[in-house]
């Protein structure tokens, strides 16, 4: 009796050895495509900067008009993480790169955390 659930035993240890084998070899796998993955992927983890990531780019295509001077300054100033949360969506009728979405989706989704709040 006890010889045969000892046998039973192995059969399961045996049953589970091949089901597990791949696994290490799985793992060195991930790692390789990560390392050669485009930054992109661990930037969008990261959380967007207001000043570094979504003025520039707003500089670059929306002046003069929603910047200092510009006709639209007053009432949708670009220099202001706050215009960009309250524009939302809107925001995508103009800027059309899918990396600038990406960013822009990024800076919207997160919370408004008042340090990125203060426009300077
Ligand atoms: C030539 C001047 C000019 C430029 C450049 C400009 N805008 Fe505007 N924008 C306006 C004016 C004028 C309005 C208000 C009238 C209107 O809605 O078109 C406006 C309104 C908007 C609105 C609110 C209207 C809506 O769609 O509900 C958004 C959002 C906007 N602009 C985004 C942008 C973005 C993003 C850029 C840069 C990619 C940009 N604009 C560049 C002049 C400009």
């Amino acid at each position: 009796m006890k010889i045969r659930s000892l046998a039973g035993v192995a059969l399961l240890f045996a049953s589970c050895a091949p089901a597990r084998s791949p696994a290490p070899q799985a793992k060195t796998r991930p790692a390789a495509i990560r390392a050669s993955a485009p930054v992109p992927t661990a930037a969008a983890l990261r959380p967007v900067d207001f000043a570094m990531q979504i003025r520039p780019i707003l500089e670059k295509r929306c002046q003069p008009c929603h910047f200092t001077g510009g006709k639209m300054y007053e009432k949708m100033p670009f220099d202001r993480p706050q215009t960009i949360r309250t524009l939302g969506q809107k925001m995508f009728t103009r800027i059309k790169d899918p990396q600038e979405q990406e960013l822009l989706r990024s800076f919207l989704a997160q919370e408004a955390p008042e340090t990125n709040g203060v426009a300077r």
